[in-house]
């Protein structure tokens, strides 16, 4: 398996949990069936982990349908989290075709860790990289396909993949989209410095009721967000805190 970071190398589960895992993948990569039917099947595959995360970024989506503003991903990595905030848009609100969403990443793995972190092999600078322009090249196409392929496909390319480091790409975003605020953001780029400078400009556009979510907020292991927290947001913004019900990583803020 590849261990290019943390969930190939990390996990709470037992070996037999692990083996029936790569098994899984096993036969999902042998699987015999033509392309549409194993599309069309893909959840014979979805471990419950995954699940869970699906299930809660769709709790999220749920909170922000009558809220207008952008969703913002920040340190999106793959885009899954976007691809998925795309499908959600149609299932919700097929018609509302301002809901913009806007990915962030350097596409070169972390950047900005200091002496505020506890750098790891796993988390340190340059961890998570992808291909650079060219993975963010794609992940612009894939959401072009994916709003496309979903209902009133005709209204396409509402949505953004911005490469950089998010402490300078975010304040440019809003630097040339003055009209531009948020309804949800979800953060992950897991550095003190990133978090907080992204959490400040995104939180003064993000509207009444509208929702920032850290993935890793609970996690001692990675401290930046509950650092962030501790310090810069906890009696200083007006907000109520949750966590994923599903997910209970996931713990996000309902501004007041
Ligand atoms: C743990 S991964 C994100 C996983 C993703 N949110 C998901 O749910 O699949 C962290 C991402 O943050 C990005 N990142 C780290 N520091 C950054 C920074 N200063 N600016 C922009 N992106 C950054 C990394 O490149 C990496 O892709």
């Amino acid at each position: 398996m590849s261990k290019t970071h943390e969930s190939a190398v990390m996990s709470y589960s037992h070996e037999e949990s692990i083996d029936a895992r790569m098994q899984i993948f096993a036969l999902m990569n042998s699987y015999p069936a033509s392309d549409a039917e194993k599309e069309r099947s893909l959840g014979l595959f979805l471990r419950g982990s995954l699940l869970a995360r699906i299930l809660a970024i769709a709790d999220l989506y749920k909170l922000i349908v009558d809220i207008p503003g952008s969703i913002f991903d920040v340190g999106t990595w793959r885009g899954q989290t976007a691809v998925l905030c795309e499908n959600l848009r149609a299932i919700f609100e097929p018609l509302h075709f301002n809901r913009r969403i806007v990915c962030f990443d350097t596409f070169e793995g972390y950047q900005g860790f200091s002496d505020k972190d506890k750098a790891t092999e796993l988390h340190r600078d340059g961890t998570y990289a992808l291909s650079g322009a060219d993975y963010a090249e794609f992940l612009r196409r894939l959401l072009v396909l994916h709003e496309k392929s979903n209902a009133m496909g005709h209204n396409h390319g509402k949505h953004q993949v911005i490469k950089g480091d998010c402490r300078e790409t975010i304040p440019r975003f809003f630097g040339e989209n003055p009209n531009e605020y948020v309804a949800l953001a979800f953060f992950d780029v897991n550095s003190y410095e990133p978090t907080l400078k992204a959490f400040e400009q995104i939180w003064a556009r993000l509207v009444p009721g509208g929702v920032t979510a850290f993935w890793q907020l609970t996690r001692n292991t990675i401290p930046a967000e509950s650092r962030v927290y501790a310090e810069k947001i906890l009696g200083k913004h007006a907000h109520t805190l949750h966590r994923s019900a599903t997910y209970p990583g996931l713990c996000y803020l309902v501004k007041r």
